[in-house]
């Protein structure tokens, strides 16, 4: 059975990468959940998926003067003040909330949602007995060299979670050469395909798990994966005919917005 794997926490019923989303993938009972850790001007590591602030934050209006809403130019502080949950009952980007899957209680609330650090997404991780796959988002013209995964294994060290209850991904392939260097007992999964029309490059297949993105990939590479006795996920299927046939050529999990379609867990809304 393909594993289910919670895409930024149950992104379509909650704001993307809280702790929130991540509770109620929990609920659905997702194997593992997905989010994105990238770095503030102060040197922490936040949960946040875009390079700037627009989308899923009130910045532009809490500090309208601001010449830049890049995540990377806001101190730890500044990022903790900001509504990060505002922008899904305006935007509601899954329809979740029009065709009244979420009820007005729960998401009437989601203005209080804020964005979580490494250390409180690990720690909520801990807390459930559950596994984290965290992406380490590269931004080319960051010129911060290996701190990012460096100060990712700080965090892991410090907080004292399991090496098998945590997963390390990225784009970066030489951020992830420097966590089986540092930390081999921490499993890595290099994805490839970051935009939908990038050609599919594997190198030297090296790795034993590819996260590929689902829009170019085809039968053919999974099946070449597959031969290669590689670990193969997906990125981001929503959709349960194409779960069921990804899983029927042996794709290992799949990153989905909608873990509730895919599990059978517990009541999500109590
Ligand atoms: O980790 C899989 C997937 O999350 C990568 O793409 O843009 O959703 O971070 P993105
Ligand atoms: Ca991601």
């Amino acid at each position: 059975m393909a594993q289910v794997i919670a895409h930024r926490g149950a992104r379509s019923l909650a704001p993307e990468n809280t702790l929130l989303a991540a509770d109620l993938a929990y609920k659905t009972g997702a194997d593992l959940w997905e989010t994105d850790v990238s770095l503030t001007r102060d040197g922490r590591l936040v949960l946040f998926h875009d390079e700037t602030l627009l989308r899923c934050t009130n910045a532009a209006s809490r500090f309208p003067s601001n010449p830049s809403y890049r995540v990377r130019d806001f101190d730890l502080k500044a990022l903790l003040a900001l509504d990060a949950g505002s922008f899904f009952v305006e935007t509601d980007p899954f329809s979740q909330i029009s065709l009244k899957a979420i009820p007005r209680t729960v998401f009437s609330e989601y203005r209080h949602c804020v964005i979580p650090t490494l250390e409180q997404g690990l720690e909520f991780t801990m807390k459930k007995q559950w596994k984290i796959n965290l992406e380490l988002k590269y931004f080319p013209e960051d010129e911060t060299g290996f701190f990012v995964p460096d100060k990712t294994l700080e965090v892991i060290e410090q907080m004292g979670i399991l090496p098998d209850r945590v997963v390390i991904s990225s784009f970066n392939h030489g951020w992830l050469e420097r966590v089986i260097d540092k930390k081999p007992q921490i499993e890595v999964q290099a994805l490839i395909g970051e935009n939908d029309t990038d050609p599919l490059d594997f190198g030297d297949f090296r790795y034993s798990t590819y996260n590929i993105n689902a829009k170019p990939v085809d039968d053919g590479i999974i099946k070449k994966l597959k031969d290669l006795g590689k670990k193969v996920n997906l990125f981001t299927v929503n959709n349960k005919a194409e779960f069921d046939h990804y899983a029927s050529l042996g794709v290992d999990g799949m990153f989905t917005d909608f873990p509730q379609l895919f599990c059978s867990g517990t009541t999500i809304f109590t």
